[in-house]
């Protein structure tokens, strides 16, 4: 008999299906005549999906129950609760869709992750993460994979604190070709889950077609 669709293993890298209602939402994200609050509900809409999807790489068993009818109904339950971890500023953005869509433990951290001017090197500034941490699928929440610099700065200080590397999952709206074989060449064992992945990288690495500066855009602070 064949196993259950639960069961079957998923993809390290996967993107989300590229089908009509997706690709209309990322339209209106990408298009730079869309206002910011057109903006943010589109991005919020994507990030649920992204996030369901994110979730079916945290363990579960089966489980049965009785309906109403007094039928069995064999589903399944999750065996691992579930820590989001922000890069802020953009990834606070996906803490919401995470709340509305998970249904077990979590908690949340954050972690604010800059560039040193001189040196370019990624550098932490404030790191917050719960004790729990270490035995919980984590969430890396960053809309956007430019370069790769944060997110590596990011899953090399979740791992110095303890989770382990193949219970990371990134979450991310847009990614760029170079950042995904970045960060994926690095961390064989992290998944990353994306909307969408773009070609080029500009001289000052915004993606490109990208959707410009995802921050700005979402928190409404463009000059
Ligand atoms: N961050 C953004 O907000 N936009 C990009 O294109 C790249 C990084």
């Amino acid at each position: 008999m064949d196993s259950p669709a639960w069961t079957t293993p998923l993809d390290r890298i996967s993107v989300l299906e590229q089908d009509r209602s997706l690709l209309n939402l990322m339209t209106i994200i990408r298009d730079q005549t869309t206002s910011d609050r057109d903006f943010s509900s589109a991005v919020e809409k994507v990030v649920r999906r992204l996030i369901a999807s994110a979730l079916n790489h945290v363990p579960a068993e089966e489980h049965t129950i009785t309906t109403p009818l007094n039928a069995t109904y064999t589903g399944v339950r999750f065996t691992k609760g579930v820590c989001g971890v922000s890069i802020l500023r953009a990834g606070a953005c996906m803490e919401q869709a995470l709340r509305d869509t998970w249904t077990g433990p979590l908690s949340f951290g954050k972690l604010l992750i800059q560039r040193d001017e001189e040196t370019s090197i990624a550098k932490i500034y404030y790191s917050k993460l719960p004790a729990s941490i270490t035995k919980d699928v984590v969430l890396l929440l960053e809309p956007m994979l430019a370069t790769g610099g944060s997110v590596i700065k990011a899953v090399e200080t979740l791992t110095g604190n303890g989770v382990p590397e193949d219970s990371i999952v990134l979450v991310n709206v847009v990614s760029s070709r170079k950042g995904l074989d970045v960060v994926s060449g690095r961390f064989p064992g992290l998944k990353i889950v994306s909307a969408a992945v773009d070609m080029e990288l500009t001289a000052q690495n915004y993606i490109s077609p990208g959707l410009g500066d995802f921050g700005d855009r979402y928190y409404g602070t463009c000059a």
